[in-house]
Protein backbone atom coordinates (compact mmCIF):
# COMPACT_ATOMS: atom_id res chain seq x y z
CA UNK A 1 0.00 0.00 0.00
CA UNK A 2 1.01 3.91 -0.24
CA UNK A 3 2.64 4.81 2.64
CA UNK A 4 2.13 8.47 2.81
CA UNK A 5 4.49 10.67 4.91
CA UNK A 6 3.41 14.33 4.35
CA UNK A 7 3.79 14.83 0.72
CA UNK A 8 5.47 11.77 -0.18
CA UNK A 9 4.85 8.90 -1.95
CA UNK A 10 6.82 6.49 -1.23
CA UNK A 11 6.56 4.09 -4.11
CA UNK A 12 7.72 6.69 -6.21
CA UNK A 13 10.39 7.39 -4.49
CA UNK A 14 11.37 3.78 -4.79
CA UNK A 15 10.58 3.73 -8.32
CA UNK A 16 12.65 6.70 -9.12
CA UNK A 17 15.45 5.01 -7.10
CA UNK A 18 15.26 1.80 -9.24
CA UNK A 19 15.31 3.87 -12.42
CA UNK A 20 18.66 5.93 -11.43
CA UNK A 21 17.38 8.59 -12.93
CA UNK A 22 16.55 10.72 -10.12
CA UNK A 23 13.93 13.26 -11.18
CA UNK A 24 15.52 15.84 -8.89
CA UNK A 25 13.12 18.54 -7.20
CA UNK A 26 9.79 15.86 -7.98
CA UNK A 27 9.79 14.33 -4.71
CA UNK A 28 9.47 16.85 -2.37
CA UNK A 29 6.62 18.89 -2.91
CA UNK A 30 7.39 21.84 -0.69
CA UNK A 31 5.96 24.64 -2.93
CA UNK A 32 3.08 24.84 -1.17
CA UNK A 33 4.55 24.81 2.60
CA UNK A 34 7.01 27.47 2.05
CA UNK A 35 6.49 30.03 4.83
CA UNK A 36 7.92 33.63 4.00
CA UNK A 37 8.16 36.37 6.50
CA UNK A 38 9.12 40.18 6.19
CA UNK A 39 11.29 41.37 8.83
CA UNK A 40 12.86 44.95 9.76
CA UNK A 41 16.34 45.15 11.20
CA UNK A 42 16.48 47.72 14.14
CA UNK A 43 16.17 51.61 12.85
CA UNK A 44 19.50 53.72 11.98
CA UNK A 45 19.96 56.77 10.93
CA UNK A 46 22.02 58.03 8.37
CA UNK A 47 22.61 61.84 6.96
CA UNK A 48 24.73 62.91 4.13
CA UNK A 49 27.89 61.85 4.02
CA UNK A 50 27.54 59.93 7.37
CA UNK A 51 28.56 56.11 7.95
CA UNK A 52 26.92 53.07 9.79
CA UNK A 53 28.75 49.49 10.37
CA UNK A 54 26.05 48.24 12.98
CA UNK A 55 26.11 45.10 14.07
CA UNK A 56 22.78 43.99 15.98
CA UNK A 57 22.04 41.05 18.28
CA UNK A 58 18.76 38.59 17.92
CA UNK A 59 17.15 39.81 15.25
CA UNK A 60 14.39 38.45 14.57
CA UNK A 61 14.44 34.96 12.40
CA UNK A 62 12.26 32.42 11.93
CA UNK A 63 12.30 30.02 14.68
CA UNK A 64 12.28 25.88 15.12
CA UNK A 65 14.01 23.16 12.96
CA UNK A 66 13.40 24.38 9.75
CA UNK A 67 15.27 24.35 6.22
CA UNK A 68 15.88 28.14 4.70
CA UNK A 69 14.84 28.66 1.14
CA UNK A 70 15.86 32.08 -0.01
CA UNK A 71 17.32 35.27 1.83
CA UNK A 72 16.62 38.78 -0.43
CA UNK A 73 16.95 42.02 1.30
CA UNK A 74 17.48 45.96 0.62
CA UNK A 75 17.28 49.27 2.64
CA UNK A 76 14.16 50.96 2.90
CA UNK A 77 12.53 53.93 4.64
CA UNK A 78 10.12 54.49 7.32
CA UNK A 79 7.89 55.14 5.02
CA UNK A 80 8.74 51.12 3.17
CA UNK A 81 9.74 53.15 0.18
CA UNK A 82 13.02 51.33 -1.38
CA UNK A 83 16.19 53.66 -1.13
CA UNK A 84 18.41 53.97 -4.10
CA UNK A 85 21.92 53.17 -4.11
CA UNK A 86 23.42 56.43 -4.85
CA UNK A 87 21.32 57.84 -2.04
CA UNK A 88 22.42 55.58 0.62
CA UNK A 89 25.37 52.70 -0.56
CA UNK A 90 24.47 49.64 0.91
CA UNK A 91 28.24 48.54 1.03
CA UNK A 92 27.31 44.86 3.12
CA UNK A 93 24.58 43.15 4.98
CA UNK A 94 26.13 39.78 6.92
CA UNK A 95 23.79 37.96 9.13
CA UNK A 96 25.32 35.07 10.87
CA UNK A 97 23.76 32.47 13.56
CA UNK A 98 25.20 32.13 17.02
CA UNK A 99 24.40 30.41 20.33
CA UNK A 100 23.73 32.40 23.39
CA UNK A 101 24.29 30.90 26.81
CA UNK A 102 20.21 31.04 28.43
CA UNK A 103 21.65 32.03 31.65
CA UNK A 104 23.38 35.28 31.04
CA UNK A 105 20.79 38.17 31.41
CA UNK A 106 23.17 41.90 31.01
CA UNK A 107 23.57 42.53 27.18
CA UNK A 108 26.70 44.81 26.52
CA UNK A 109 27.45 43.92 23.32
CA UNK A 110 30.32 45.74 21.62
CA UNK A 111 28.30 47.24 18.38
CA UNK A 112 31.58 47.80 16.41
CA UNK A 113 32.91 43.96 16.91
CA UNK A 114 31.15 40.15 16.22
CA UNK A 115 31.09 38.33 19.04
CA UNK A 116 34.39 39.44 21.16
CA UNK A 117 33.05 38.27 24.65
CA UNK A 118 32.01 34.78 24.64
CA UNK A 119 29.42 35.99 27.18
CA UNK A 120 27.69 36.99 24.07
CA UNK A 121 27.61 33.76 22.57
CA UNK A 122 29.83 31.78 19.97
CA UNK A 123 29.45 32.16 16.79
CA UNK A 124 28.02 29.10 14.28
CA UNK A 125 30.47 29.96 11.56
CA UNK A 126 29.24 28.60 8.03
CA UNK A 127 31.68 25.32 6.52
CA UNK A 128 34.64 27.48 5.55
CA UNK A 129 36.69 27.97 4.20
CA UNK A 130 38.55 31.12 6.22
CA UNK A 131 40.23 31.12 9.32
CA UNK A 132 38.74 31.41 12.60
CA UNK A 133 35.50 33.97 12.40
CA UNK A 134 35.99 35.50 9.15
CA UNK A 135 33.67 35.29 6.83
CA UNK A 136 31.74 33.13 8.90
CA UNK A 137 28.01 34.40 7.76
CA UNK A 138 25.44 32.35 6.65
CA UNK A 139 23.99 35.12 4.10
CA UNK A 140 25.31 38.25 2.71
CA UNK A 141 25.38 40.47 -0.20
CA UNK A 142 25.80 44.52 -0.91
CA UNK A 143 24.55 46.54 -3.71
CA UNK A 144 23.58 43.70 -5.73
CA UNK A 145 21.15 42.24 -3.57
CA UNK A 146 18.19 43.52 -5.28
CA UNK A 147 18.83 42.00 -8.46
CA UNK A 148 20.63 38.97 -7.13
CA UNK A 149 18.61 35.39 -6.64
CA UNK A 150 19.27 33.15 -3.26
CA UNK A 151 16.45 30.68 -4.00
CA UNK A 152 17.71 26.83 -3.40
CA UNK A 153 15.95 24.37 -5.51
CA UNK A 154 13.84 21.55 -3.81
CA UNK A 155 14.95 19.47 -2.12
CA UNK A 156 17.62 20.95 -0.86
CA UNK A 157 18.07 23.73 1.72
CA UNK A 158 19.86 25.16 4.60
CA UNK A 159 19.48 23.49 8.13
CA UNK A 160 18.73 25.79 11.00
CA UNK A 161 17.28 25.19 14.11
CA UNK A 162 17.73 21.64 15.03
CA UNK A 163 17.92 21.49 18.70
CA UNK A 164 20.59 18.08 18.55
CA UNK A 165 23.02 20.44 17.30
CA UNK A 166 22.10 23.15 20.12
CA UNK A 167 24.14 22.98 23.33
CA UNK A 168 22.52 22.57 26.89
CA UNK A 169 22.19 25.53 28.35
CA UNK A 170 22.05 27.17 25.11
CA UNK A 171 19.57 28.95 22.51
CA UNK A 172 19.89 29.77 18.51
CA UNK A 173 20.15 33.51 17.61
CA UNK A 174 21.04 35.36 15.06
CA UNK A 175 22.47 38.58 13.80
CA UNK A 176 22.78 41.50 11.12
CA UNK A 177 25.89 43.40 10.65
CA UNK A 178 24.90 46.34 8.28
CA UNK A 179 27.16 48.94 7.00
CA UNK A 180 25.42 51.32 4.76
CA UNK A 181 26.99 54.67 3.49
CA UNK A 182 25.06 58.06 2.58
CA UNK A 183 26.30 59.67 -0.08
CA UNK A 184 23.60 62.30 -0.72
CA UNK A 185 25.03 65.26 -1.50
CA UNK A 186 29.47 63.19 -1.58
CA UNK A 187 31.70 65.48 -3.38
CA UNK A 188 32.91 61.90 -4.71
CA UNK A 189 29.99 59.04 -4.45
CA UNK A 190 32.29 55.73 -5.84
CA UNK A 191 35.52 57.13 -3.37
CA UNK A 192 33.09 57.41 -0.77
CA UNK A 193 31.76 53.82 -1.77
CA UNK A 194 34.64 52.63 -1.99
CA UNK A 195 35.89 53.83 1.33
CA UNK A 196 38.90 56.21 0.48
CA UNK A 197 40.86 57.13 3.32
CA UNK A 198 41.29 61.01 2.28
CA UNK A 199 37.63 61.38 1.41
CA UNK A 200 37.26 60.41 5.29
CA UNK A 201 39.74 62.30 6.44
CA UNK A 202 41.32 59.52 8.34
CA UNK A 203 44.89 58.24 9.38
CA UNK A 204 43.73 55.65 12.24
CA UNK A 205 41.40 52.78 12.62
CA UNK A 206 38.09 52.99 14.84
CA UNK A 207 40.47 52.10 17.95
CA UNK A 208 42.57 55.00 17.32
CA UNK A 209 45.65 52.37 15.75
CA UNK A 210 48.12 54.25 12.57
CA UNK A 211 46.77 53.08 9.44
CA UNK A 212 49.59 52.37 7.10
CA UNK A 213 50.47 54.88 4.60
CA UNK A 214 49.93 53.13 1.68
CA UNK A 215 46.36 52.04 2.51
CA UNK A 216 44.34 54.05 0.50
CA UNK A 217 40.91 52.70 1.21
CA UNK A 218 38.85 50.01 2.61
CA UNK A 219 36.57 49.06 5.84
CA UNK A 220 39.34 50.44 8.15
CA UNK A 221 38.41 53.96 7.06
CA UNK A 222 34.63 54.15 6.56
CA UNK A 223 34.10 52.71 10.32
CA UNK A 224 31.36 53.46 12.04
CA UNK A 225 30.34 57.39 12.40
CA UNK A 226 32.79 57.93 10.08
CA UNK A 227 31.93 61.04 7.68
CA UNK A 228 32.63 61.03 3.95
CA UNK A 229 33.18 64.21 2.68
CA UNK A 230 30.37 66.62 0.94
CA UNK A 231 30.16 69.13 -1.76
CA UNK A 232 30.68 72.93 -0.09
CA UNK A 233 27.71 74.11 1.47
CA UNK A 234 25.35 70.93 0.80
CA UNK A 235 23.29 70.08 3.68
CA UNK A 236 20.20 67.45 3.75
CA UNK A 237 18.19 66.08 6.52
CA UNK A 238 18.96 62.70 8.49
CA UNK A 239 16.19 60.13 7.55
CA UNK A 240 15.59 56.81 9.82
CA UNK A 241 16.39 53.88 7.78
CA UNK A 242 16.28 49.53 7.98
CA UNK A 243 17.29 46.70 6.21
CA UNK A 244 14.12 45.05 5.45
CA UNK A 245 14.99 41.68 4.92
CA UNK A 246 12.95 38.65 3.60
CA UNK A 247 13.13 34.91 4.13
CA UNK A 248 11.74 31.73 3.13
CA UNK A 249 11.77 28.44 4.75
CA UNK A 250 10.40 25.31 5.16
CA UNK A 251 9.84 23.23 8.19
CA UNK A 252 12.20 20.37 8.05
CA UNK A 253 11.34 16.97 7.33
CA UNK A 254 13.63 14.27 6.48
CA UNK A 255 13.49 14.47 2.78
CA UNK A 256 15.14 17.96 2.53
CA UNK A 257 18.93 17.47 1.59
CA UNK A 258 20.41 19.74 3.65
CA UNK A 259 23.69 22.56 1.58
CA UNK A 260 26.58 23.37 3.10
CA UNK A 261 28.14 26.49 2.73
CA UNK A 262 31.64 27.42 1.49
CA UNK A 263 32.70 31.33 1.22
CA UNK A 264 35.83 31.89 -0.54
CA UNK A 265 38.28 35.08 -0.92
CA UNK A 266 40.50 35.39 -3.52
CA UNK A 267 42.55 37.03 -1.38
CA UNK A 268 42.87 34.22 0.49
CA UNK A 269 46.68 32.26 0.93
CA UNK A 270 47.25 29.21 2.63
CA UNK A 271 50.29 29.65 5.74
CA UNK A 272 52.16 26.86 5.84
CA UNK A 273 52.40 26.52 10.30
CA UNK A 274 54.59 23.81 11.16
CA UNK A 275 53.34 21.79 14.35
CA UNK A 276 55.63 19.18 15.36
CA UNK A 277 52.89 16.72 17.27
CA UNK A 278 50.97 16.40 13.71
CA UNK A 279 53.30 17.59 10.91
CA UNK A 280 53.04 20.14 8.40
CA UNK A 281 49.79 22.22 9.29
CA UNK A 282 48.02 25.13 7.03
CA UNK A 283 45.99 27.41 8.29
CA UNK A 284 43.80 30.32 5.74
CA UNK A 285 44.47 33.89 5.58
CA UNK A 286 41.42 35.98 4.20
CA UNK A 287 41.76 39.20 4.11
CA UNK A 288 38.01 40.15 2.70
CA UNK A 289 38.75 43.27 1.01
CA UNK A 290 42.11 43.66 -1.51
CA UNK A 291 42.99 46.95 -3.68
CA UNK A 292 42.99 46.97 -7.68
CA UNK A 293 45.61 49.45 -9.10
CA UNK A 294 45.23 51.54 -12.02
CA UNK A 295 46.49 50.42 -15.36
CA UNK A 296 49.19 51.96 -17.14
CA UNK A 297 47.98 54.77 -19.62
CA UNK A 298 49.45 52.36 -22.72
CA UNK A 299 46.71 50.20 -22.07
CA UNK A 300 43.55 52.41 -21.32
CA UNK A 301 44.23 53.28 -25.17
CA UNK A 302 43.73 49.22 -26.13
CA UNK A 303 41.00 48.98 -23.59
CA UNK A 304 42.63 46.11 -21.89
CA UNK A 305 42.74 47.29 -18.79
CA UNK A 306 41.24 44.22 -17.00
CA UNK A 307 43.22 43.38 -13.12
CA UNK A 308 42.67 39.26 -12.73
CA UNK A 309 43.21 38.26 -9.24
CA UNK A 310 43.35 34.44 -8.57
CA UNK A 311 44.20 31.99 -5.38
CA UNK A 312 44.49 28.05 -5.52
CA UNK A 313 42.82 26.48 -2.62
CA UNK A 314 41.70 22.89 -1.77
CA UNK A 315 38.57 21.96 -0.54
CA UNK A 316 38.74 19.31 1.92
CA UNK A 317 35.25 17.93 1.70
CA UNK A 318 33.62 18.10 -1.49
CA UNK A 319 29.72 17.49 -2.91
CA UNK A 320 27.48 18.37 -5.23
CA UNK A 321 26.86 22.32 -6.35
CA UNK A 322 23.89 23.63 -6.09
CA UNK A 323 24.01 27.34 -6.39
CA UNK A 324 27.07 29.66 -6.79
CA UNK A 325 27.18 33.38 -6.77
CA UNK A 326 30.16 35.63 -6.82
CA UNK A 327 30.33 39.01 -4.85
CA UNK A 328 32.60 42.27 -6.55
CA UNK A 329 32.19 45.57 -6.08
CA UNK A 330 32.04 48.60 -8.39
CA UNK A 331 34.44 47.63 -11.03
CA UNK A 332 33.76 44.21 -10.70
CA UNK A 333 33.79 42.49 -14.24
CA UNK A 334 33.04 38.55 -13.24
CA UNK A 335 34.77 35.68 -11.10
CA UNK A 336 34.94 32.01 -12.18
CA UNK A 337 35.42 29.16 -10.14
CA UNK A 338 37.63 26.47 -11.49
CA UNK A 339 37.93 22.68 -10.65
CA UNK A 340 41.98 21.48 -10.70
CA UNK A 341 41.13 20.14 -13.89
CA UNK A 342 40.10 23.73 -15.14
CA UNK A 343 36.48 23.04 -15.85
CA UNK A 344 34.22 25.71 -14.96
CA UNK A 345 32.53 25.38 -11.59
CA UNK A 346 30.75 28.37 -11.87
CA UNK A 347 31.19 31.75 -13.27
CA UNK A 348 29.25 34.87 -11.53
CA UNK A 349 28.87 38.31 -13.61
CA UNK A 350 27.82 41.43 -12.23
CA UNK A 351 24.65 43.82 -13.62
CA UNK A 352 25.15 47.24 -14.07
CA UNK A 353 21.85 49.91 -13.17
CA UNK A 354 21.67 52.38 -16.40
CA UNK A 355 18.66 54.50 -14.63
CA UNK A 356 17.98 56.21 -11.61
CA UNK A 357 15.71 53.90 -9.35
CA UNK A 358 16.07 51.39 -6.44
CA UNK A 359 17.58 47.97 -8.10
CA UNK A 360 18.25 49.51 -11.37
CA UNK A 361 21.03 52.33 -9.89
CA UNK A 362 23.62 53.56 -13.04
CA UNK A 363 27.26 52.62 -12.75
CA UNK A 364 26.23 50.37 -9.56
CA UNK A 365 25.96 46.43 -9.13
CA UNK A 366 22.52 45.85 -9.02
CA UNK A 367 22.69 41.88 -9.35
CA UNK A 368 25.02 38.99 -9.92
CA UNK A 369 24.04 36.39 -12.16
CA UNK A 370 23.92 33.01 -10.47
CA UNK A 371 24.38 29.23 -11.11
CA UNK A 372 22.04 26.45 -10.40
CA UNK A 373 23.50 23.32 -12.35
CA UNK A 374 21.48 20.27 -12.28
CA UNK A 375 22.14 18.68 -9.00
CA UNK A 376 25.03 16.07 -9.78
CA UNK A 377 26.01 17.57 -12.38
CA UNK A 378 28.89 19.41 -10.86
CA UNK A 379 30.76 17.35 -8.27
CA UNK A 380 33.90 18.97 -6.69
CA UNK A 381 36.04 15.65 -5.07
CA UNK A 382 37.09 15.47 -1.58
CA UNK A 383 40.16 17.74 -0.80
CA UNK A 384 40.02 19.04 -4.64
CA UNK A 385 42.27 22.51 -5.24
CA UNK A 386 40.01 25.03 -6.77
CA UNK A 387 41.18 27.92 -8.22
CA UNK A 388 39.38 31.30 -7.43
CA UNK A 389 39.30 34.07 -10.32
CA UNK A 390 37.69 37.48 -9.67
CA UNK A 391 38.51 40.48 -12.19
CA UNK A 392 38.23 44.34 -12.11
CA UNK A 393 37.97 47.09 -14.69
CA UNK A 394 41.11 48.66 -13.65
CA UNK A 395 40.89 51.39 -16.04
CA UNK A 396 41.14 53.79 -13.14
CA UNK A 397 42.14 52.46 -9.07
CA UNK A 398 39.67 50.60 -6.75
CA UNK A 399 40.13 50.11 -3.29
CA UNK A 400 38.90 48.05 -0.87
CA UNK A 401 37.25 45.71 -3.30
CA UNK A 402 35.85 42.54 -2.36
CA UNK A 403 36.71 38.85 -4.47
CA UNK A 404 33.84 36.33 -2.42
CA UNK A 405 32.40 33.38 -4.01
CA UNK A 406 29.76 31.70 -2.31
CA UNK A 407 28.73 27.84 -2.33
CA UNK A 408 25.82 25.92 -1.63
CA UNK A 409 27.10 22.23 -2.07
CA UNK A 410 25.10 19.42 -1.11
CA UNK A 411 27.19 16.00 0.41
CA UNK A 412 24.57 13.62 -1.42
CA UNK A 413 22.10 13.74 -3.86
CA UNK A 414 17.79 12.78 -2.56
CA UNK A 415 17.99 9.20 -4.05
CA UNK A 416 21.15 8.64 -1.75
CA UNK A 417 19.56 10.49 0.87
CA UNK A 418 16.54 7.97 0.68
CA UNK A 419 18.60 5.39 0.29
CA UNK A 420 20.72 6.38 3.24
CA UNK A 421 17.09 6.43 5.15
CA UNK A 422 15.79 3.74 3.90
CA UNK A 423 18.25 1.58 5.43
CA UNK A 424 19.29 3.43 8.27
CA UNK A 425 16.31 3.47 9.72
CA UNK A 426 12.90 1.68 9.25
CA UNK A 427 10.66 3.42 6.99
CA UNK A 428 10.42 0.57 4.66
CA UNK A 429 7.90 -0.54 7.49
CA UNK A 430 5.27 -1.39 5.59
CA UNK A 431 1.50 -2.68 6.51
C1 LIG B 1 40.82 66.28 9.15
O1 LIG B 1 41.32 65.76 10.37
C2 LIG B 1 42.22 66.62 11.04
C3 LIG B 1 42.81 65.86 12.22
O2 LIG B 1 41.86 65.07 12.84
C4 LIG B 1 41.49 67.90 11.44
O3 LIG B 1 42.35 68.78 12.09
C5 LIG B 1 40.92 68.55 10.16
O4 LIG B 1 40.17 69.69 10.51
C6 LIG B 1 40.07 67.59 9.39
N1 LIG B 1 39.70 68.16 8.10
C7 LIG B 1 38.45 68.19 7.67
C8 LIG B 1 38.24 68.81 6.34
O5 LIG B 1 37.52 67.78 8.31
C1 LIG C 1 36.57 49.64 -18.43
O1 LIG C 1 36.00 50.91 -18.14
C2 LIG C 1 36.25 51.87 -19.13
C3 LIG C 1 35.77 53.21 -18.61
O2 LIG C 1 34.47 53.11 -18.11
C4 LIG C 1 35.60 51.44 -20.43
O3 LIG C 1 35.85 52.38 -21.46
C5 LIG C 1 36.15 50.07 -20.84
O4 LIG C 1 35.46 49.59 -21.97
C6 LIG C 1 35.99 49.08 -19.70
N1 LIG C 1 36.70 47.84 -20.05
C7 LIG C 1 36.18 46.63 -19.82
C8 LIG C 1 37.06 45.47 -20.19
O5 LIG C 1 35.10 46.47 -19.32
Amino acid sequence: MWFVYGDFLFPLAILLMLLGTPCLGSFVKSEDKIKSSVFLSPKFELGPGSVINRYYYDIDFPRGHIAIKSFNAEVIDEAGNSIPLHETYLHHWVVARYHKSKHVTHREYDSHRMLQNSDNGVLVRNSGICQENTLGQYFGLGSETRGTATDIPDPFGIEIGNPAEIPEGFEEKWLVNVHAIDTRGAEDKLGCTECKCDLYNVTVDEYGRPIRPDYKGGLLCCYDYSQCKLKEGFEGPKRSLYLKYTIKWVDWNDFIVPVKIYIIDVTDTLLQLSDSSKGLNSEHSCKVEYLVESCSTDYKEGNGCVNVRRTSLPLQTGGYVIYGVAHQHSGGIGSTLYGQDGRVICSSIPSYGNGNEAGNEAGYIVGMSTCYPQPGSVKIIDGETLTLESSYNNSQEHTGVMGLFYLLVAEQLPYQQYFRHSTRSSFFVNV
